[in-house]
């Protein structure tokens, strides 16, 4: 007969967001986004980017521009999200496997070793490109990126997609995250959240760590019971 753990095994399956989760590009994104506020003549704080994390790009922007009281017109926005990409793709440019967050790997080989699928599930049309860079590409068993979705998180269509790759019931699955969207999106998709953050920011998880240091796969199971 299968003990509890046993029959656990390939029957879940872990959804990871990827900016600010596996990788540190928040920090890089922040920075662009900081740059264009600059120039358009307003401040935009640590506090503020919190609400455009995990949001699309065009979201994101969109936040940005009411937060400096702007207006500008549908094509002058498509060209001030293009400077902030190429600006992002161009800070991230050197970034390889040093970039991967500590107990990132260690976690992806006990979840690999056990023989539990796992996805990313992320907003950035730049994923596969940054996955590649710290390689790590190939060891996701599919990647839903920003080019493979219409709506963004909080809406849960990222992760459901992600699920349907995995082949396993969204009830099933555990979401990595560590964005406010990124968790509302994730519950709303009936999976479990973790949080990858401090509490106080980030509301509605099931559990909270500050590191991927902090997670085996005896915690994740531990969320089902
Ligand atoms: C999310 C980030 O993962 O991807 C957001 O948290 C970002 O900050 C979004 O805006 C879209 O990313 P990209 O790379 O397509 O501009
Ligand atoms: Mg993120």
């Amino acid at each position: 007969m299968k003990g509890v753990g046993e029959s656990l095994k390939n029957e879940i399956a872990v959804l990871f967001d990827l900016d600010g989760v596996i990788v540190d590009t928040a920090k890089h994104h922040y920075l662009a986004w900081k740059q264009l506020a600059d120039e358009l003549g307003f401040d935009f704080t640590v506090e503020d980017n919190e609400r455009l994390k995990g949001v699309s790009r065009m979201d994101s922007l969109n936040i940005l521009l009411e937060i400096g009281n702007i207006s500008v017109s549908e094509s002058e926005k498509i060209s001030l999200a293009s400077k902030k990409n190429q600006r992002y793709v161009e800070s991230i440019s050197n970034m390889d496997e040093r970039d991967i967050l500590p107990g990132v790997k260690a976690f992806l080989y006990e979840l690999k070793s056990n023989g539990i699928p796992f996805a990313l599930g992320s907003a950035s049309k730049n994923a596969p490109m940054i996955l590649k860079k710290i390689g790590l590409y190939d060891d996701f068993s599919a990647i839903v990126d920003g080019n493979a979705i219409n709506k963004a998180k909080p809406d849960p269509e990222v992760f459901i997609l992600g699920a349907k790759k995995l082949n396993v019931e969204p009830e099933n699955c555990v979401v990595f995250e560590d964005a406010q969207s990124g968790i509302e999106a994730g519950k709303r998709a009936g999976m479990k959240v973790v949080g990858v953050g401090d509490p106080k920011v980030l509301a509605g998880a099931d559990l909270y760590i500050d590191t991927m240091e902090d997670m085996t796969l005896s915690r994740i199971k531990g969320l089902f019971f």
